[in-house]
């Protein structure tokens, strides 16, 4: 490690995403043109308009002051109240928090779950989100192997834990993989979590994107167990349900009121508060959420049932995804490296995709929790990950113009 390297911020790589992220704004001012964005999980459908003018009423009426750190009591009851028929959750308005996307809940209630030398159990192909937050709070993340239809297994996981592991992570719908766990699979995780007097994170940012089963929300399976035992820490967001991404809103239901009274401490410390209008917002669109996330979940169904096929077809997509909003391609064939791939694709065709190594970064750490040096899984070297929650013409030119370079790449 070189030695100027003093902060663990200052040891972590920048993200694929971030990279690809400029690299596309670059091309497009170079050349003016635009490019095929199938690198961010950004919808091309508008919130309900109910959201909006909840928004803007709110500010009207000079609703622009605080809420308390935990958010707004009414979002709150409305949140609980959706918990629990929506979701088969137990929770309360006292375990409840509200944060400015589910991305900063997480990075808040991973602050409040660090302890000196934890250690956090991530799947070894994963949302970089999740790495560099653990790393952030202080946590060792422990990557853990995935079979090869990237679903966990218990064993693994349990063969990767140590007397250290404090966390075990879950995403269903996952980013990037797509792909959806089933109630024997979490009530498994949870049982080992369990055994083992681990916290669970459930991250369900997609829990309203299945287009095979149904979303199971981890938290629903310890329902019957008394609030003081429980250990599921769940995480929500209304960015992708009701294609709120700008607006910055999300929550964290608690597993009991011990955990929920740390996290206000490290919520208080990190933002003091959500926006407020932002949250009449939410209220708004709690309200009318089945009528909008059940017609968003049908325009990226329809992306995904109409616009991916040929990828399959072509052999570069082994299985539609059964959820979320991202698929990642195979492109060994082209005998290209993922980053590669992507740089050239970006280059000739005005296509942006994400290398799908920037998935799977293996981190070495030193005795602080600083990454000393990293690689990348081998195996995910030809992965490449695609966005199908994107307008559907776009979509369907991206997909065209990655058949036609792999095409060509193959005939190099
Ligand atoms: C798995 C996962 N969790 C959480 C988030 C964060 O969403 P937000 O902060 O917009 O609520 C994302 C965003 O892409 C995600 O992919």
């Amino acid at each position: 490690m070189s030695p100027d390297i003093l902060s663990t911020a200052e040891s972590i790589p920048s993200s694929c995403l971030h990279r690809i992220f400029r690299a596309a704004e670059a091309r497009e001012e170079e050349t003016g043109t635009e490019v095929v964005k199938l690198h961010v999980g950004d919808p091309y459908f508008d919130p309900a308009g109910n959201v909006a003018d909840a928004f803007v009423d709110a500010v009207r009426r000079g609703d622009t002051k605080y809420t308390g750190v935990e958010g707004l009591p009414e979002l709150r009851a409305a949140v609980v109240e959706k918990l629990r028929t929506d979701n088969q959750v137990d929770s309360a308005v006292s375990r409840l928090l509200i944060s400015p996307g589910s991305c900063q809940g997480l990075a808040a209630l991973l602050q409040s779950l660090a302890e000196p030398g934890a250690e956090i159990l991530l799947p070894e192909l994963h949302w970089p989100v999740h790495l560099q937050q653990s790393l952030l709070a202080g946590f060792r993340p422990v990557l853990y192997p995935l079979g090869a239809d990237f679903r966990p297994d218990p064993e693994a996981i349990a063969a990767a834990a140590t007397p250290r592991t404090r966390v075990l992570l879950i995403n269903s719908p996952a980013n990037p993989t797509g792909v959806v766990l089933d109630r024997g699979e979490l009530g498994a995780l949870l049982d080992l979590a369990r055994a083992r007097g681990w916290h669970v994170i459930s991250d369900e940012a997609y829990e309203h994107f299945l287009y095979e089963g149904e979303h199971v929300s981890t938290a629903s399976l310890e329902r019957d167990v008394p609030v003081g035992e429980r250990i599921v820490h769940s995480v929500f967001s209304f960015s992708k349900s009701f294609a709120m991404t700008g607006y910055r809103l999300g929550y964290v239901a608690l597993a009991n009121d011990k955990a929920a009274d740390v996290m206000k401490v490290s919520q208080e410390a990190n933002i003091i508060g959500t926006s407020t209008p932002v949250q009449y917002a939410g209220i708004a669109a709690l309200r009318s959420r089945a009528e909008a996330a059940g017609l968003n979940r049908k325009l990226v169904q329809h992306n995904r049932d109409v616009l991916l096929p040929p990828l399959v077809e072509a052999g570069l997509l082994r299985e539609l995804p059964a959820g979320g909003w991202y698929a990642m391609l195979d492109v060994e064939r082209t005998g290209l490296d993922a980053e590669t791939f992507a740089e050239r694709l970006l280059e000739s065709k005005g296509v942006a995709v994400v290398p799908g190594n920037g998935f799977a970064m293996r981190p070495q750490l030193d005795a602080q929790g600083r990454i000393s040096s990293h690689d990348y899984a081998p195996w995910a070297r030809h992965l490449v990950r695609i966005a199908f929650c994107v307008d559907p013409e776009a979509l369907e030119t991206g997909v065209r113009k990655i058949l036609e370079f792999v095409d060509e790449s193959g005939r190099k």
